[in-house]
C-alpha cells in the first residue's frame, strides 16, 4: 500500500476511534443537554465530561504522588534492565562485519540535534528521578540543584525534539511493513540474521520517535505548568499526573532505545557519530529500504 493511502487510512481509523470514544463518554450528557446559561459554563461542563472533575481528585492525586509514581519508576528502572540482560544472554547482539560499502544515513544537522537531545534528555531523566526519589536522597540543596538543572535541560530538549521531529517525520510515518515487523518482533527473538521487513526506520524505532518527540513536547508543556505554578491547584494536579505517567513511559522506552542502539545492533552508535551505516547491516536490518536503494 502506498504511504499516502496508508496515512489517510490511519487518519480515518483514528477519527473513527475518536468519534466512537466521544459518543461513548459524552452521549448521555449531550442527550440530557448541558443546561448552562453562559458559554463559559458550557465549556466547563464539556471539559468535565472529557477530563472528569479534578476537584474531586485531591485524595487520589496525593495517593498517586506519594505511593504510586515512585514505584512505577522503580519498576521501570529495575525490570527493564533485567529483561534486557536475559535477552542479551539468550539471543545475543546482532553483529555485522561492517566492511564494504557505507550508506549515508544521518545528516550532520540530525546528528547535532540528536546529541543535544541525548545529553539534555539524560540530564532530564537523572534530575527528574532525583526529584521523584528526593526524600530517599536527603532532600535539601541536592534536590533543589537537580530542579535547577532540570529546567534548562528541558528547554534544550524541547528545541532538539522539535528539530528532530521535522527532520525525521517523513521516514517515521507508518508503512505496510511495520505490521510484518511486529509479527516477527523485528527478528530480535532469534539468533539468525534473516532480512527484516523495515524501511529506513523499523516499527520499534518509529514508536520511540513518536513517543520521544510528541510525548517530549507534552512533557515540556505540562512541566512548564508545574514550574510556573501559574494555574489553579486542580489544573496543576492534572498536569502533574500527565507529567508523571508520561515520564514513566518515556523513561521505559528510553532504556529500550539505549539497549537497542548501544548493545543489540553493534555499530549503531558509530552511525550516530559518522552518519554512515554499513551495507551488510542495512541489507538485513532495514531490508525494504536497502531494496529501494538497490533499484
Ligand atoms: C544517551 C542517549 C542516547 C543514545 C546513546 C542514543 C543513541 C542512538 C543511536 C546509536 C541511534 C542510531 C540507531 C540506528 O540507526 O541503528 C539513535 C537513533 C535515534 N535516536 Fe537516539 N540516543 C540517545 C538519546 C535519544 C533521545 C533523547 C532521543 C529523543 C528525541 C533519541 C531519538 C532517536 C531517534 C528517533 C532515532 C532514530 C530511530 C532509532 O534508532 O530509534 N535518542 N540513537
Amino acid at each position: 500500500m502506498k504511504q499516502k493511502t496508508l496515512s489517510m487510512t490511519m487518519l480515518v481509523i483514528v477519527s473513527l476511534f475518536l468519534l466512537a470514544g466521544t459518543r461513548l463518554f459524552a452521549v448521555e450528557q449531550l442527550l440530557r443537554g448541558f443546561g448552562a446559561e453562559t458559554l463559559t459554563q458550557t465549556f466547563s461542563q464539556i471539559s468535565q465530561v472529557i477530563t472528569g472533575d479534578w476537584q474531586r481528585l485531591g485524595l487520589e492525586f496525593t495517593r498517586l504522588q506519594g505511593k504510586i509514581f515512585w514505584k512505577l519508576y522503580l519498576a521501570a528502572m529495575t525490570a527493564v534492565p533485567v529483561l534486557f540482560l536475559l535477552h542479551y544472554l539468550v539471543f545475543g547482539p546482532k553483529t555485522f562485519s561492517h566492511e564494504g560499502k557505507k550508506i549515508a544515513y544521518y545528516a550532520s544537522l540530525v546528528r547535532l540535534f540528536h546529541w543535544l537531545a541525548a545529553i539534555s534528555f539524560t540530564l532530564l531523566a537523572v534530575t527528574g528521578l532525583m526529584v521523584i526519589f528526593g526524600k530517599y536522597l536527603g532532600g535539601g540543596h541536592l534536590i533543589m540543584g537537580a530542579r535547577l538543572v532540570h529546567i534548562p535541560s528541558a528547554v534544550v530538549f524541547t528545541v532538539s525534539a522539535a528539530v528532530l521531529f521535522l527532520c525525521w517525520l517523513k521516514d517515521m510515518l507508518p508503512t505496510g511493513c511495520d505490521l510484518e515487523w511486529f509479527l516477527i518482533l523485528g527478528g530480535y527473538l532469534s539468533r539468525k540474521k534473516k532480512p527484516v521487513p523495515a524501511g529506513k526506520f523499523n516499527a520499534g524505532q518509529k514508536i520511540w520517535f513518536w513517543l520521544a518527540t510528541i510525548g517530549g513536547l507534552v512533557m515540556a508543556y505540562s512541566g512548564y505548568y508545574l514550574f510556573a505554578f501559574n494555574a489553579d491547584v486542580n489544573v496543576l494536579r492534572g498536569w502533574a499526573i500527565v507529567h508523571n505517567f508520561l515520564g514513566v513511559a518515556i523513561v521505559t522506552f528510553f532504556l529500550i532505545h539505549l539497549y537497542m542502539s548501544v548493545f543489540v545492533v553493534k555499530g549503531s552508535l558509530k552511525s550516530m557519530v559518522t552518519g554512515f551505516k554499513a551495507e551488510d547491516e542495512v541489507a538485513i536490518m532495514h531490508n525494504r529500504y536497502y531494496q529501494r536503494l538497490e533499484k
